[in-house]
This record gives C-alpha cells, structure tokens and sequence, in this order.
C-alpha cells in the first residue's frame, strides 16, 4: 500500500497514464477522449468555469486561507474574495500574464490576497515560503481549475492553437522549459507516437510522429500541416484534425501529468482536517487520474475483502462528495463553450 503522506517529486515530462501508473494508481488510461475544445473567448481574459457552485462551497469555509493554484485572471478568486470575508487567497500561476491580469483584478482585496509566480506541484514550497503571510490560518481550500485559460488560448503569440500562424511555443511559462518545437526536435518517434496514442489519436500516431520529425515544425501552421499532411481528407473526423495532436504536445510541453499527480496529492498534505479540494479538468485522460488519486485518498489504499473489512490499518485522508464528476449546467455550457468539457471533482479532508 502506497503511503499517503508520500511526497512526489516531479521527474521530467511524462504522460498521464505513464505517470499515473508509476505512482500507483491503477489508472486504466489508456484512451483519452478529445473533449478539450479550443473555444476563443474574445472577452474578458477568461470566464472562469462553474464559478457559482465553486464560490459557495469555499465561501461556506471556515475563515482561513484558500489555494487558488491556477489563478489565472483572477476570476475564480475574486468571485471567493468579494462573497467571503473570512477567507485569503494565496494565488499561485506559473504564467507572467495571469499575474498581471489577476493584480489588476485582486487589488482591490489588498492584503487578503497574495500572488506567487510558481508551479502548482512547488505548492508545498510555497506554502512555506508565505508561513508569515499565512499566520497558522488554516488551509480551507484548494482550487486547481485545470489547463489553459482562454487568454493563452487567445493570445496568438503563445502557440498554443492552430486557429493563428504564430511560433510553436506553447509554454505556459515561456520563460521556462523548452518549446514545443524543441520538443518535437528532441524527442524520438516513439514518444511522440505515445503522447499522440495517449490523447486518443490512435490510427494515425505513428504516421503524424514520423511526419512531424520530418517537418520539424517551427510555427503553429507547420505543425498543423505536418499532421494534415499523415491523415488521409477521408478519414478525418468531426472537428480540426490538428485538435489532438496540439493537446497532446500542450500536455507533455507543460509536464502537465507530472504537475497533476504531484500538485494533487500536495493539495491533500497542505489541507486542514474540513478543508476541501476542488478540481475542474477540461478532457478524460485528466478526470479519470484526479478520480483515482482522489479514490486512493478515500480509501487510504486499502485493498481488504469487503467482507473481512480492513485489516490493513489504511488511514482514509478524504471524503470524496460525490461518486460521477459534477458537470456544468446546460445553460452554462451554451453561455460559456469553454465549460462544455468540464468535469468538476471535489473531497473533504478527514483525516491527516
Ligand atoms: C483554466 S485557467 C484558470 C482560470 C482561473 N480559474 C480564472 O478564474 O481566471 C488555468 C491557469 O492555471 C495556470 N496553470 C496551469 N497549470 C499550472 C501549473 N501546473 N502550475 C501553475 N499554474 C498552472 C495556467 O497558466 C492558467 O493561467
């Protein structure tokens, strides 16, 4: 059985079922679906997802600290901030741009918000780091809003879709790690067959690896030509051709899996027994690995026959609210296409 208080380490970019299977989490993930859809919001910098139901749940905390570790612009956050007063939030982003947004949004709070430019997997570090700030208050919440948010979607100089010719970057944090064209350049044939296989591009992997090694794409467009170029008019699907093949490479660029597992189960260590972890994640492969880790937590990893009842000595850490993931309603689905794929996951800590 797998210690629940075990740190994990982040090692370099993997896949989520890779990932998922080295820390122990059966994880059957061996397909995941292309629910991601790469939806322009021309708005606002991003219209956060689920944001009434997530608010009042963190607004019926106690009064302590909530993690938001995916600020972004500051949507979720400020929603909390302005409905609870007995709650601070410390943000954390790895991305430049959602800092300045989220400052802009947050400054009226002052004091009751604090910003980190970070991982969400260093959140431990942070935490520590911010231990004045904090001031032994309780960590009430963590909300992990999963992926990208429509600004970096949006802002055609990142990279990270195929609707704009811009460099292939897709960095969350340009100024670290490597882009995606120097991934592609780096990597061999067989991983990017496998993060292709992994995002659900089953048929056509190993002909859309081979011709991106040999186009070597340096732009967005190159990178879509080189994947329309392995895949036959006929067989093309509904939506662009090109959908899986940028998630998958968005997903291996940003070590999104490592991130995920890492930045979850610090989630969990960090939360005060009553605190709750939120989770929204935008595509199958995603959801299924929160459902699990958040299972392993649920059941301490405790294997016992039912019928024997626990012999183990398993510790459960959470309760988790609801079996199925939480989806958005229909009418926000039709007002924000972004919330369409969402997949809500929520767990009460119980136990240290
Ligand atoms: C879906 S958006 C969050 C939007 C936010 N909830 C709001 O209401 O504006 C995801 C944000 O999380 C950030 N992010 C994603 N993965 C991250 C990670 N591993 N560490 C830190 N930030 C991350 C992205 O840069 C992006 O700004």
């Amino acid at each position: 059985m797998r210690n629940a208080n075990q740190q994990f380490r982040p090692r370099g970019m993997r896949s989520l079922a890779t990932v998922a299977h080295e820390r122990g989490f059966s994880s059957a993930i061996s397909f995941v679906r292309p629910v991601e859809r790469l939806q322009m919001n021309q708005g606002n910098y991003h219209q956060p997802v689920l944001e009434k139901e997530i608010t009042e749940l963190l607004a019926s905390q106690e009064a302590g600290v909530v993690i938001d570790a995916t600020l972004g612009g500051g949507g979720h956050a400020a929603a909390l901030l302005a409905r609870a007063p007995q709650i601070r939030v410390l943000g954390i982003d790895r991305d430049n741009a959602a800092h300045t947004a989220a400052t802009e949004r947050l400054s009226e709070f002052g004091d009751r918000v604090r910003m980190v430019k970070a991982t969400f997997a260093e959140m431990e570090t942070v935490v520590a780091q911010a231990a004045e700030w904090i001031g032994g208050a309780p960590i009430v919440g963590v909300l992990l809003d999963l992926g990208v948010s429509s600004r970096q979607l949006d802002d055609v100089t990142r990279g990270f879709s195929f609707r704009a010719d811009a460099p292939l970057d897709m960095r969350m944090d340009p100024t670290s790690g490597e882009s995606a064209a120097q991934y592609i350049a780096r990597v061999d044939v067989h991983e990017l067959v496998s993060i292709l296989r992994e995002n659900g591009e089953s048929r056509f992997a190993g002909a859309i690896a081979h011709s991106m090694k040999r186009a070597l794409p340096t732009t967005t467009d190159e990178l879509t030509a080189s994947v329309e170029a392995a895949v036959p008019m006929a067989a093309r699907r509904r939506g662009h051709v090109a959908t899986r093949a940028f998630q998958a490479l968005r997903i291996a660029v940003n070590g999104e899996a490592e991130q995920l597992v890492t930045g979850l189960a610090a989630s969990i260590n960090l939360l005060s027994i009553g605190g709750v972890v939120v989770v929204i994640s935008y595509h199958s492969g995603e959801d299924r690995v929160v459902k699990e880790i958040l299972h392993q937590a649920h059941t301490g990893g405790c294997k016992c026959p039912v019928a024997l009842g626990c012999v183990c000595g398993a510790v459960q850490r959470v309760e988790v609210f609801k079996a199925s993931a939480i989806l958005p309603s229909v009418a926000e689905s039709e007002t924000n296409p972004r919330a369409r794929s969402a997949r809500l996951r929520i767990a009460r800590k119980v136990s240290q």
